[in-house]
């Protein structure tokens, strides 16, 4: 069976990790069938719009996609292109799991954490507007059926994957309203699971109790802007963005993407390391049913992250982007060979 996938690879750095990034999927031996688009500037030069409707059409049918940074222009143009895909697919979940990666210099070994952010409302609503001149409004829009949705998603996420906690992040003792809503969705989901611990933590102690002890955290589920900002505090607890994985999920979609940028710095010299989108398409990878494969280079993944020579320069090695990748790949093929040459229990 072949997974039919819409690919975005973007552009900056995006070809590069992405090229890196397939093959790796394609030598576990999981077919794909790649339906392969432009969106950002590069679409526009073609066909006038920034998100193509056939890119639309491609992940209404696919119903996942892999997706590579996409530049988004300063001072005019386009908005976010993932934005706007997050909503135009109601993609509602954000998830990201911090753990760390051997050889990664970071003052906290062995994290494992997940980061569970609402994806489609909050102070990200977009609605602002000018009162009288020098005073401007922002909306923050908190729903009970966004929040109850959200926490839903978390719960159950911790069922399946046996984790044991879960802390809801809020401001509910300023914002009595909006977050006050959003603390009573997530209390009433927690009902539902009690075998689940539920805990609430304040968001400005919860940045303090992260850097003191984030051993002490499982699950976090917040809301969009605490969310945005907890997740990139989270980044660092595994080496920085170019480490960490994403998955927007919604009810009937996905799109997995990498939450570093296009770097225009780097962009076209193989220098850019793919390990984020890689570990996003791990993500993608468990979301098809393909655990063995997710497992066969995540091994691998980290077999390499153990020889400093085979890695990009950003982290001190020497290899290049797609140097890198034949590192995974050759480790999945060591790895393939010793399981054949191990002697079978009868
Ligand atoms: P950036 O993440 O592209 O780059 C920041 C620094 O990190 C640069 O020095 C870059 O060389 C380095 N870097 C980033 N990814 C790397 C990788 N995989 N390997 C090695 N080094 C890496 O952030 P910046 O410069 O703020 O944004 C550049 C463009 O990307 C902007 O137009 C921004 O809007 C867009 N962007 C797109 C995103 C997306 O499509 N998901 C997310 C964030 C930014």
């Amino acid at each position: 069976m072949s997974h039919k996938v819409t690919l975005i690879p973007g552009d900056g750095i995006g070809p590069e990790v992405t090229k890196a990034t397939v093959r790796i999927l394609e030598a576990t031996g999981v077919k794909f069938d790649w339906e392969t688009f432009a969106v950002g500037t590069e679409a526009y030069e073609k066909s006038g719009e920034y998100i193509p409707k056939e890119v639309i059409e491609s992940i209404e049918s696919t119903r996942v996609g892999l997706k590579g940074p996409v530049t988004t222009p300063i001072g005019g143009g386009f908005s976010s292109i993932n934005v706007a895909l997050r909503q135009k697919f109601e993609l509602y979940a954000n998830f990201r799991p911090i753990r760390n990666l051997p050889h990664i210099p970071t003052r906290f070994p062995d994290v494992d954490l997940i980061i569970v952010r609402e994806n489609t409302e909050s102070l990200y609503s977009g609605l602002e507007h000018e009162v009288v001149p020098g005073v401007i409004e922002s909306l923050k829009i908190i729903t009970e059926k966004a929040s109850t949705r959200i926490a839903r998603f978390a719960f159950e996420y911790a069922r399946k994957n046996q984790r044991k906690k879960i802390h809801a992040i809020h401001k509910a003792n300023i914002m009595k309203l909006s977050d006050g809503l959003f603390l009573r969705c997530s209390r009433n989901v927690a009902k539902e699971y009690p075998e689940i611990t539920y805990g609430e933590h304040i968001v400005d102690n919860t940045c303090m109790q992260l850097v003191m002890n984030p051993y002490q955290y499982d699950m976090l589920v917040m809301d969009n802007l605490y969310g945005d900002i907890i997740s990139d505090l989270c980044a660092a607890f595994v080496g920085g963005l170019g480490f960490v994985p994403s998955a927007n999920l919604g009810d009937h979609c996905a799109i997995f993407e990498a939450v570093h940028g296009s770097a225009p710095d780097i962009a076209g010299k193989n220098l850019a390391n793919p390990t984020a989108l890689l570990r996003s398409a791990l993500l993608m990878l468990r979301h098809l049913g393909e655990h063995e494969a997710a497992t066969q280079i995540r091994n691998a993944l980290e077999n390499v992250y153990r020889h400093k020579d085979k890695l990009t320069r950003d982290i001190g090695g020497k290899a290049g982007t797609s140097q890198f990748a034949d590192a995974v790949i050759e480790a999945m093929a060591e790895a393939e060979t010793h399981k054949a040459a191990a002697p079978s229990r009868a």
